[in-house]
């Protein structure tokens, strides 16, 4: 009814109107800021749609309040996805000095330095937050993003802008693009503040600071935000127009001077000696500092240095975060089970007596394999010590023996699949006991369509591992294609989700749409995604590099099977894949039940081609270059990874495929190889004058 006579609602219409919008609100608050839903999802879905049935026939009643309008009202959107121009990081860890050593010889081997050069390195405390990336266009704050898997984050722009710590118009001298990364977090006492506050109006209480700041970031309404006690400190770039400084230091000292609160103390160390001498420093004052830290993180300070460094996978060569030792806690060990991995690995977990073990409550462990259980003689009942550090699973550190039942026996690793039965081996040489049960092991299968949805495969929202778990059990889900399959089949179901126990309209139609949203997927994330042993993040993407198209990946894969021709020899020239690597991709492909289950997949998602995207065109874009002998000027992984930087292949044979063999001293075979196939042999020196370095 929108004719003209009814363009202005009568009264009785607007006061509905209003009670449903003021309904709505307390709703969203309830959802958003105490994780506290008062009403069902189908309730709540009713109330929205008389909403928008009024405006639709009133649209003068639209304002900008309406929960129709409102980001914080509108929870089956969530926060928009934003891509980083750059990636956002995250860093290796030390735990021991000796993993400090480590690192400063891996950087100081890479970079080839002799034993005179020094690598000075920035100390810093490691805050306990969350990432963020804020940008800044001609001084202007513009964007802020959360740094979600790395390469899209979410848009948390209108939350960070209530963030004072973070400024919002930068004076002076500053690049035209300028993107700061850097933590957001609360400091001890507000989040104490905060929890009290919360407890008297029975909202949420919060674990920990972490994850209160976490929380609060995550609201989807600005305001509940704003009222949060956020703080930012910023400690290292992104995109940047143009340069800022030559070292860590310099930027920092930028950051400061441009307004950005900063993590203290701070030092620039010279040898090992130094960094472990402010690590212990910074202990000792953990627990006066206003603010959680879980260590400390070292940086190399020239940035020349970082950029020849690069990085592997997702974390730099020239960073690495220094843990404080894990908390511990003592409980008693009430049973051990077994769990099976999606390769069928067998993994024993403690089930724990729950226990608080630095502020979180612990209630399993993992205890790795066999031998680590008859290593440490780890029995069921007794008393052991638990430590956490950081994110990582808890684990026991140690039995005490003098506690133990003198009845307690031994803890026998069982030689079967708990799940399907099937007898489990342990290959020779490997410490796992493996189910042998594989396409038919359900617990494997479950395994697989878990990882299949995981945040760095196809990352499907709101498809979590109990509901996998549910879906797999009542036949729902039994392949990944089952997952696209799901909507339609729900429409024709006589038990559709929305009428599932805790289910409604709204969960059921948020499921379809973030299912909907990974129809299209890139190549590396799909081969990612297939759980293809040995296949992690970082070869998926070689893979991808390599091949291109999923077709292609496929048809080159049963070339290798069937050995026609210089298939299986270009397949081990990929970087990190060797024999093993290989025995499993080529394995999986050829697989009958695998075809047919990837066929099926196909039909229900397209996957994107890989476009390799350079830089700029190089002299040796798309070559293929083989290192051999002795460099004197990089090391081998600098070469390579700088080959790799500018577009080309680095091969570790060669063939007539090879385009460049560079030679170093004492080359051999490969030498001899690339002269009888005629391919071009360049000095170290003729490689660097054409890669223009
Ligand atoms: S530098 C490329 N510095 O730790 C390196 N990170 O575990 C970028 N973090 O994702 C990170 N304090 O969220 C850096 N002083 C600090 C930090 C810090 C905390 C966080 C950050 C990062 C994570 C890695």
């Amino acid at each position: 009814m929108t004719g003209q006579n009814s363009f202005f609602a009568d009264a009785a219409t607007v006061a509905e109107y209003n009670k449903l919008v003021a309904e709505i609100r307390q709703h969203d608050e309830a959802y958003y800021q105490d994780d506290a839903p008062k009403v069902s999802d189908a309730e709540y879905d009713s109330l929205r749609r008389r909403v928008e049935e009024i405006e639709a026939a009133y649209p003068a009643l639209v304002s900008s309040s309406s929960p129709t309008q409102k980001v914080g009202a509108a929870p089956s959107k969530g926060f928009k996805s934003l891509e980083h121009s750059v990636p956002m990081l995250s860093l290796g860890n030390a735990f021991e000095s000796q993993d400090v050593s480590d690192f400063m010889d891996r950087i100081r081997n890479f970079l080839k330095l002799s034993a005179s050069d020094v690598v000075e390195i920035v100390t810093e405390p490691k805050i306990d937050g969350l990432s963020c990336s804020v940008r800044y266009e001609k001084g202007r704050f513009v964007q802020a993003a959360t740094r979600g898997d790395g390469a899209t984050g979410e848009d948390i722009t209108e939350n960070v802008r209530s963030i004072s710590d973070v400024p919002k118009m930068i004076e002076g001298d500053v690049p035209d693009i300028l993107e700061v990364r850097g933590e957001i977090y609360m400091r001890r006492d507000e989040f104490m503040r905060l929890n009290a506050e919360q407890e008297k109006t029975g909202g949420k209480i919060f674990a920990n600071p972490r994850n209160a700041a976490a929380g609060s970031v995550r609201q989807l309404n600005p305001q509940v935000s704003a009222a949060r006690p956020l703080r930012f400190f910023g400690y290292a770039l992104g995109q940047v127009s143009v340069p800022i400084a030559e070292t860590q230091d310099g930027i920092r000292q930028k950051l400061k001077l441009w307004g950005f609160a900063q993590a203290e103390p701070q030092a620039v160390c010279k040898t090992v000696e130094d960094i472990l001498a402010y690590y212990k420093a910074v202990e000792a004052k953990r627990p006066d500092l206003p603010y959680d830290i879980d260590g400390v993180v070292y940086k190399v300070n020239s940035l020349l240095y970082q950029e020849r460094l690069g990085f592997v996978a997702r974390a730099p060569r020239w960073a690495i975060a220094h843990k404080f030792p894990a908390e511990k806690a003592i409980t008693v060990l009430k049973d051990i089970i077994i769990q099976v991995g999606r390769t069928g690995a067998l993994t024993p977990v403690a089930e724990l007596e729950p226990i608080t073990v630095g502020g979180v409550v612990v209630s399993r462990a993992t205890l790795h394999n066999e031998d680590e259980i008859q290593r440490k003689d780890i029995r069921v009942g007794d008393h052991v010590v638990v430590q956490r550090a950081g994110d990582v699973i808890p684990q026991i550190v140690e039995v005490l023996q003098d506690k133990r039942a003198p009845d307690s026996k031994p803890f026998n690793f069982p030689h079967e699949c708990p799940i399907c039965h099937s007898h489990a081996v342990r290959e020779e040489g490997e410490a796992v006991w493996r189910c042998t049960g594989g396409l038919v092991c359900p617990a494997q299968a479950v395994e697989r369509l878990k990882h299949f949805v995981s945040r760095l495969a196809f990352d499907i929202e709101g498809l979590g591992s109990k509901i996998i778990e549910e879906f797999y059990a009542e036949e729902l889900i039994r392949t990944p294609a089952d997952i696209f399959k799901l909507e339609d089949r729900d429409k024709g179901s006589l038990t559709p989700i929305r009428k599932r126990a805790g289910w409604g309209d709204l969960s059921a139609n948020n499921l379809f749409e973030s299912i909907n949203k990974r129809r299209v997927i890139s190549l590396p994330r799909f081969i990612y995604a297939l759980g293809i042993p040995q296949i992690g993040e970082a070869t998926a993407k070689r893979l991808a590099e390599t091949y291109l198209n999923i077709t292609v990946l496929r048809h080159s894969m049963h070339e290798c099977a069937e050995g026609i021709g210089d298939a299986y020899q270009n397949l081990l020239n990929i970087q990190d894949v060797g024999e093993s690597v290989a025995a499993d991709l080529v394995g999986f492909f050829a697989e009958p039940h695998n075809q047919t289950i990837l066929d099926d997949l196909l039909t229900q998602v397209t996957v994107e081609d890989f476009v390799l995207v350079l830089a700029k065109e190089t002299p040796v874009s798309g070559k293929t270059v083989v290192f051999t002998g002795t460099l004197v000027t990089m090391s081998r992984a600098e070469a390579k990874a700088t080959a790799e930087g500018l577009g080309a292949k680095v091969a570790g044979s060669v063939s007539s495929k090879t385009d460049y063999v560079v030679a170093g001293e004492d080359a051999g075979s490969k030498l001899t190889k690339a002269k009888d196939l005629g391919v071009r042999v360049l000095t170290e020196q003729e490689w660097k004058d054409l890669i223009g370095n």
